[in-house]
Formats: structure tokens, C-alpha cells, sequence
């Protein structure tokens, strides 16, 4: 086949106007991996239609085009609310979209110092189904009707995950779908703490873990008590180290070697925040733990060190 046929049938799959039999989804350039967007599709593919599905998080559209995909396989009954800011002015996160962004880049738009991918996402989703916000998420407001199904890939501290947390959590019914992106990163572990805070008030369950994932189930309807605890539990240091290490503890059967590696490292870096010579003992902890690799073990390796020479560097000025 020509190189321009091949490109055309590309594009066409690549166009998700309509559900896809072929998961063009794993097709989108994004940030989630294969597992984890087969995931996303399939716990979007078990919903009951009792409440709106929510994602945070969607940059070019590539996990919206999963879970897209699994609530066209079900039918779905109730709305798709997609929240983005879809621009950046972070240079790192700007020269990640632009590689990304590839044969797209005509689909960029720039502003000053600001680089808008929206048009990027638009080009991949464009069902009438998916209600997209272009917003900030400190100025997120939910209209307060049950939610069905969360994708928090947006967060990656409590300042952010909170304002999530305080606008949605008391609309999350029981066997609601909770997806939380960036639980197995070392830089996360306020994610972490949440989630350890859901799992000791039994509030979720673990229903497996894909990539840097973890997938979870409500087990009963999330009330305005359980998010007052929540928010004052994330508020006292020793209580967010606790609620890290009961995540830890109850999830290591779903992670191997390297994926626990990374939590030790993400722990130390914690513990760092408030004790940097007791955070470098972690460190070396973690480090004595790590499995020989060349996988995503061996990038925590690396970033494990260049913090350690940071902290070690911190601790003798
Ligand atoms: C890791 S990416 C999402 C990746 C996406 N799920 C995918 O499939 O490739 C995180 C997204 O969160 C958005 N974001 C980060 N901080 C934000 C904020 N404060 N308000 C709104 N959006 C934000 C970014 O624009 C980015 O698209």
C-alpha cells in the first residue's frame, strides 16, 4: 500500500466521530498507557447510566476516547463532562505537547507564552456526547447531581485533587467507577494519601491497578462527613504519611517489584518535605529495594537519585 493510502486510513481511524470496533483510542497520542486506556474502556462499559461520567484531565483526548468508547459499547444514558484547561504555559509540559503533537502541529495555537492544544483534543473528540469545559480547575463547579464514574487524571497534589474532592465526592454513588491516574509516581503521594484515606474508611475497593493506575470501585454513596475527614485528615502531615502507608499496605499485592519501588521512592520524598535527613534514609531504603530493571523501575531509580543529590545537596548547605 502507498505511503499516502496508509496515511488516509490513519486519519480515519484516528477520527472518533463514531464508536470504533477497531479502539482507534489506543491510537491518540497521549500521556496513559495501552493498559491503562483498555482499562478505562472497559470500567466505562459497565456503568449502569445512574449517574454522569466525569473526566479531569483529557489533554489530546486519548483516555476521553476510551472511556468514550466503553460508554458507546453500553449505551449510555447519562452525560460525559470532560475538564481541561487545555493550555499550558509550562515550558517542560509545552515541549511535551509539541512532541506529541507531531504531525498535529498546524492544530497548535500559540498565545504570548501560551500554547493551546484545545484544538488538538478537538480534532480527536468530537462526539456531541462529551460535554468538554475549558476551565481552570480552581474555578470547577459541579452541578451536583450522582456521578458514576471518575477519571482523575488532572491532580497531582491535594490543591488540586481537593477542589475535585470538595465538588464531586459527596455525588459519588455506590459502584461508581474511581480511576485514579499517577497513584504509582513517585511525585504524587498526596494522590496516594487520598486514596489511603478511602480505603481505611472502606469507602472504596481496589479493583486492580494498570500502568501508573489504580482502579477502585465505591462501595457505598460517598457522604458530606466522609469529605470533612478527608479534607482535615490531608491537612495534618502525620495523618497524610499514615493514610500514604495504608495505601501502600493494602495495595502492594496489585503492584510488582518496581511499581513498589516507586511508592518507597514517593514516600521519601514525602517524608523529606518535613525531615530532610530522614527522607535521604528512606531513599537509601527504597534504593536497597529496587529489583535490577530496565523498566519504569529504572526511571524511579533515576529520578530517586537525582533527588537524593538534590536533598543530599539541600542538607549540607
Ligand atoms: C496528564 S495530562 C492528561 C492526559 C490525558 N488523560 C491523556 O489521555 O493523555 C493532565 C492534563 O491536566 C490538565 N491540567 C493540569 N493542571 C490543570 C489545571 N490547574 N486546570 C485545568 N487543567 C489542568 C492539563 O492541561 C493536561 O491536559
Amino acid at each position: 500500500m502507498q505511503i499516502t493510502a496508509l496515511r488516509t486510513q490513519l486519519k480515519k481511524l484516528l477520527k472518533i466521530n463514531e464508536y470504533d470496533p477497531k479502539k482507534a483510542y489506543l491510537l491518540i497520542p497521549g500521556m496513559v498507557s495501552r493498559s491503562e486506556r483498555k482499562n478505562l474502556a472497559k470500567q466505562a462499559s459497565k456503568l449502569t447510566g445512574r449517574g454522569h461520567v466525569l473526566e479531569f484531565g483529557a489533554f489530546f483526548g486519548a483516555s476521553t476516547a476510551a472511556i468514550l468508547c466503553g460508554l458507546k459499547q453500553n449505551g449510555l444514558t447519562k452525560e460525559f463532562h470532560v475538564f481541561d484547561y487545555f493550555k499550558t504555559n509550562d515550558q517542560w509540559f509545552s515541549d511535551i505537547t509539541r512532541q506529541l503533537a507531531k504531525s498535529h502541529e498546524s492544530l497548535l495555537s500559540f498565545d504570548g507564552e501560551w500554547l493551546d492544544f484545545s484544538g488538538v483534543y478537538h480534532y480527536f473528540i468530537n462526539d456531541p456526547v462529551v460535554h468538554t469545559h475549558k476551565i481552570l480547575i480552581s474555578d470547577l463547579e459541579w452541578k451536583n447531581e450522582p456521578i458514576e464514574f471518575i477519571h482523575l487524571d488532572l491532580p497531582k497534589d491535594w490543591s488540586q485533587a481537593g477542589k475535585i474532592a470538595s465538588e464531586t465526592f459527596p455525588w459519588i454513588i455506590k459502584d461508581a467507577k474511581l480511576i485514579f491516574q499517577d497513584f504509582v509516581n513517585q511525585w504524587s503521594f498526596e494522590i496516594g494519601a487520598m486514596i489511603g484515606f478511602l480505603l481505611k474508611e472502606r469507602l472504596i475497593s481496589v479493583d486492580g491497578s494498570f500502568g501508573s493506575t489504580l482502579s477502585t470501585s465505591a462501595n457505598e454513596k460517598f457522604g458530606m462527613d466522609s469529605l470533612q475527614s478527608l479534607i482535615t485528615e490531608m491537612s495534618d502531615k502525620t495523618k497524610v504519611l499514615t493514610n500514604f502507608d495504608y495505601a501502600f499496605e493494602h495495595t502492594r499485592n496489585f503492584l510488582n517489584q518496581e511499581e513498589q519501588t516507586i511508592l518507597r521512592v514517593g514516600r521519601a520524598v514525602l517524608i523529606s518535605e518535613s525531615d530532610k535527613v530522614q527522607g535521604l534514609k528512606e531513599l537509601s531504603r527504597a534504593i536497597d529495594h529496587m529489583p535490577s530493571t530496565n523498566g519504569r523501575g529504572s526511571k524511579a531509580l533515576k529520578n530517586a537519585l537525582e533527588f537524593g543529590l538534590q536533598a543530599k545537596k539541600s542538607v549540607s548547605d
